[in-house]
């Protein structure tokens, strides 16, 4: 059987609908995201959104965010980016979040594939850390589902995507991590956010994605932050017993050409 997943990530919702991040209104890309995921007509069995829901971390912004997904609020879960409130998350998607203290990770165990999300989020900062608590919490899952392919989510990228400013942004002391990732084969393709756009590479044996943010997007390859007039998007996965296959899919226009501060 099939297995269809939707990952949406960096939303960057405020709280007053009139502001906009980098001139961009991310409540209306928000909205045309979502309209363009219903005109694929894809039963979407999980969706994940890998973070940065919002930019100011404000209850009214989250509440924007749940309202925005609707019915699809049933298949999704939540990871935390740097631009996020674990409490806050908690308490307007409790539906969509595992466990009540501590980080945010899940795990989806299918037939063939295990899908496991983990929290990087540190307090007050733009990169991103592989907490002990949760390495031990993904090496517990990992030896729990040997035997399946597994895809890991997660907000900050573990290895550099060649766009200087954002990989000083990336997750820290990544070391420990990629140890547990070399240990276990069975991990396939890792998926991020955090860096709003589209990349691919490889560590050991798996394969490295980002995906759009549903809002602004930033160039690759420049060494300060650069605005990048292109739609936004996200990424589409189908997982069929050992096999993959991702595309990443934008609106056709760009409605609202991002404005660089
Ligand atoms: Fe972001
Ligand atoms: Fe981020």
């Amino acid at each position: 059987m099939v297995l269809n997943v939707l990952q949406l990530t960096d939303f960057h919702i405020f709280s007053d609908p009139k502001t906009k991040f980098f001139g961009v209104p991310t409540i209306k890309t928000l909205k045309d995201i979502l309209v363009k995921v219903v005109d694929l007509n894809i039963t979407f069995d999980h969706i994940i959104i890998t973070g940065d829901l919002t930019s100011d971390e404000e209850l009214i912004s989250y509440q924007t965010v749940k309202e925005l997904l609707g019915d699809m609020i049933s298949k999704c879960k939540i990871i935390p980016g740097n631009h996020d409130d674990r409490k806050l998350i908690r308490k307007v998607f409790p539906e969509c979040v595992e466990n009540k203290n501590g980080p945010i990770n899940f795990s989806i165990s299918t037939n063939s594939w295990q899908l496991i999300g983990l929290d990087t989020h540190v307090f007050g900062k733009l990169y991103g850390t592989i907490s002990d608590e949760t390495l031990l919490w993904l090496k517990s899952m990992l030896n729990k589902y040997k035997n399946k392919n597994t895809i890991l989510f997660q907000h900050h990228p573990p290895i550099p995507v060649k766009t200087k400013w954002t990989d000083l942004l990336g997750l820290k002391n990544p070391d420990p991590f990629i140890e547990t990732l070399k240990q276990n084969p069975q991990i396939r393709l890792i998926s991020c956010g955090h860096v709003h756009q589209e990349f691919q590479g490889h560590l050991e044996n798996i394969t490295i994605f980002t995906t759009p943010a549903t809002s602004v997007q930033f160039q690759k390859g420049t060494d300060f932050l650069k605005c990048d007039p292109i739609p936004p998007g996200f990424r589409i996965f189908s997982f069929d017993n050992d096999n993959w296959k991702s595309k990443i899919i934008r609106l056709d226009e760009l409605k609202y050409p991002p404005v660089e501060n």
